[in-house]
């Protein structure tokens, strides 16, 4: 933790795992998180780069694929290893809460300015390491405290809640009082259901975030349910989304979740989760006819809300188990095309998930030959 003294240089050392970057030209520094890591002593998750000119030269001159924001005036490069975000030197209008800015070119100065936390409104200048800083930074950062630069910052961005809730989770700072009774009176309502969305995934990729979600359960239609998440989350198997699990078993609405935008798969996810429930029978073949295309989220949700043997041996062992035969043996052994054939499979399936068929591939195919029950 630094003590109000700010090595500049430790931030310019730690720029060395990326390419070179312009020593000449329009004023350039490193900004936000990155600076606030060094100075904690953590690892920054990105570098963030602010340009009193042109974002999109800036990001060229670092080779790596460059990706353009014409609106916003900002450009990512991205390389083997590496990833670079340059924000062209801004003032910010909001024509509207909740809205998207509209922006112009300013002086890094007030760039810092229109930023969310105070902690996040320091910056080091790439020639000759000068700090810049909003008042009060470099004391939120030693006593650990988050701070909005002014009165109408979580009107004019809401986003900024999830934010605050982000911060305070993940570097332990407390809400300093102003602050906190700002975002007490602070809605996410004017938000777009995409804006909100967005956010909640980066909620929900914090190191901790049931806590996240728990600090905004007055915000959103969100129960939170500590054990109930860790329960799910224990079952779920490698390939899980577990933001989507999260989102689901913490969300109290499906509305709420249908209005988030989120991708046709996480919403599957996500509402599975939400429904997810114990199946009144528990047989190998009741769990295949319950669960066969069901999220994998949502049996590790159905198991934590108290299925965790029958979750357990689906997700291990019965969700794997696949017939040696196919439609084509039966076809050639004499039975016409129709829906008959997947219904001889089926049973045939049932019958081998319940233990009742020993002996491979033969047993199948005189199993699914037999006449149609
Ligand atoms: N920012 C802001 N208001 C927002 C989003 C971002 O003021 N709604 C500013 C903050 O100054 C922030 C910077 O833009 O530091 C970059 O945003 P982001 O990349 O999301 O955050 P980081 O600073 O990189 O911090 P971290 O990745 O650790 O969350």
């Amino acid at each position: 933790m630094g003590d109000g003294a700010f090595d500049s240089g430790a931030v310019l050392a730690a720029l060395a795992r990326y390419p070179p970057l312009p020593a000449r030209g329009a004023r350039v520094a490193v900004v936000g998180g990155f600076v606030r890591d060094i100075w904690l002593g953590r690892d920054p998750r990105e570098l963030d780069l602010v340009v009193e000119g042109d974002a999109a030269a800036l990001a060229r001159t670092l080779g790596g694929e460059v990706v353009i924001h014409e609106p916003f005036g900002t450009a990512t490069a991205t390389g083997a290893g590496w990833r670079v975000d340059v924000a062209m030197a801004r003032s910010e209008r909001y024509p509207a809460p909740g809205a998207l800015p509209q922006v112009a070119p300013a002086t890094i100065e007030h760039d810092l300015a229109r930023r969310d936390f105070t902690v996040n409104a320091i910056a080091v200048t790439l020639v000759g390491g000068e700090l810049l800083a909003a008042d009060g930074a470099l004391d939120d950062l030693s006593r650990g405290a988050l701070s909005v630069l002014h009165e109408r910052s979580f009107v004019d961005d809401p986003t900024r809640l999830l934010r605050l809730a982000r911060y305070a989770e993940r570097l332990g700072f407390a809400v300093e009082p102003r602050t906190a009774s700002l975002a007490a009176r602070a809605s996410v309502a004017t938000l777009s259901g995409a804006r909100l969305g967005g956010e909640l995934r980066l909620a929900l990729t914090e190191p901790d975030p049931v806590a996240v979600l728990g600090r905004l359960a007055d915000k959103l239609p969100l129960a939170i349910d500590r054990s109930l998440a860790e329960d799910a989350l224990a079952l779920a198997p490698p390939e899980s989304d577990r933001a989507m699990l999260l989102l689901g078993v913490m969300s109290s609405e499906e509305a709420w979740l249908a209005n988030l935008e989120l991708t046709t798969r996480e919403h599957e996810v996500a509402i599975a989760c939400l429904r997810a429930g114990v199946p009144a029978e528990v047989t190998p073949s009741a769990l295949w006819r319950a669960w066969r295309g069901v999220p994998i989220e949502a049996v590790a949700v159905a198991g934590a809300r108290g299925g965790g043997d029958a979750a357990r041996r689906w997700i291990d062992d019965l969700r794997h188990v696949r017939l040696e035969i196919g439609g084509d043996e039966l076809i050639a052994a004499g039975i016409s095309e129709g829906p008959q054939i997947g219904r001889r499979l089926e049973r045939t399936l049932a019958a081998k998930l319940d233990g009742e068929l020993t002996g491979g591939r033969e047993a199948e195919l005189a199993y699914a030959l037999r006449g149609e029950s």
